[in-house]
């Protein structure tokens, strides 16, 4: 049997839960409402991989790269440091650059330090502001691009997808949870674009909040199903 070989988050206590890691090179949704959890498992998810050899890039399309460096400061986790090193590129992508061809900014940035891992933070933000970017949705030849024009949030999930498994890192996308109860992302098709999803919560237990964290689907592995219970503490996000 082909073994499939697995990207650890070092996240306490998740890893066990997908069989020891992300399939490599797999796209995985992050999703959850605001404040749930979903920008501190990204960061981990790099800095532990920068710590132990795999070199990542953060796309931020919503906080500015000191923003990013403070709050993983708040954990001890010295993004500046690592990026210094070569370690971690923060890439801010700009929201007043009219046309930015961000995917040739990312795959650059992934080139530039041999990335393994990446973060994009978030798909809501570009499918909001799609009228800002490029998303190639065709290649006529190696080197002429055909960019996306219309507005299907959908359509621009798929792209996107698309665009990051070329890229051949392991992905975490994040993407904010529906408030409905049929889909699980806003878009609704994140979920079956991606070959994981995982969706982080508030709950309120009888008057005390607390979080959950709970894998929904991820290909070639046998996952935990059901809620989890998650915290954020000092160190940063764990399963309790
Ligand atoms: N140092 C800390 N210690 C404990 N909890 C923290 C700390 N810093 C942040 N948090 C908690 O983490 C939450 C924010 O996490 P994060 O920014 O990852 O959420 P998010 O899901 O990305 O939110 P958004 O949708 O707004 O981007 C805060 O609501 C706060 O409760
Ligand atoms: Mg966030």
């Amino acid at each position: 049997m082909e073994s499939i070989e697995r990207v650890k988050t070092g996240i306490p206590g998740f890893d066990e839960l997908i069989e020891g890691g992300f399939p490599k090179g797999f796209n995985i949704l992050i999703t959850g409402g605001p404040g749930t959890g979903k920008t501190i498992f990204g960061l981990q998810y790099l800095y532990n991989g920068a710590m132990s050899g795999e070199n990542g890039v953060y796309v931020s399309l919503e906080t500015s790269v000191d923003g990013i460096k403070k709050q993983a400061m708040q954990f001890g986790w010295d993004l500046g440091k690592l990026e210094k090193e070569g370690k971690i590129i923060i890439l801010r992508i700009p929201m007043d650059v009219i046309k930015l061809d961000l995917f040739i900014s990312i795959n650059d940035a992934v080139k530039k330090i041999g990335a393994k891992r990446l973060v994009f933070d978030s798909l809501d933000s570009l499918a909001i502001n799609i009228d800002m970017f490029k998303v190639p949705v065709a290649y006529v030849g190696s080197k002429n691009r055909l960019t996306y024009t219309g507005k299907s949030r959908r359509r621009i999930t798929y792209l996107v997808m698309n665009e990051l498994s070329k890229l051949k890192t392991t992905n975490l996308v994040i993407a904010a949870a529906s408030e409905g109860q049929t889909q699980i992302t806003v878009d609704g098709v994140s979920e079956y674009a991606s070959d994981g999803v995982v969706k982080v919560s508030s709950v309120d237990l009888g008057g005390t909040p607390s979080r959950t964290l709970e894998v929904i689907k991820l290909r070639s592995s046998k996952i935990t199903p059901g809620f989890q219970k998650f915290d954020i503490r000092e160190q940063g996000a764990t399963l309790l």
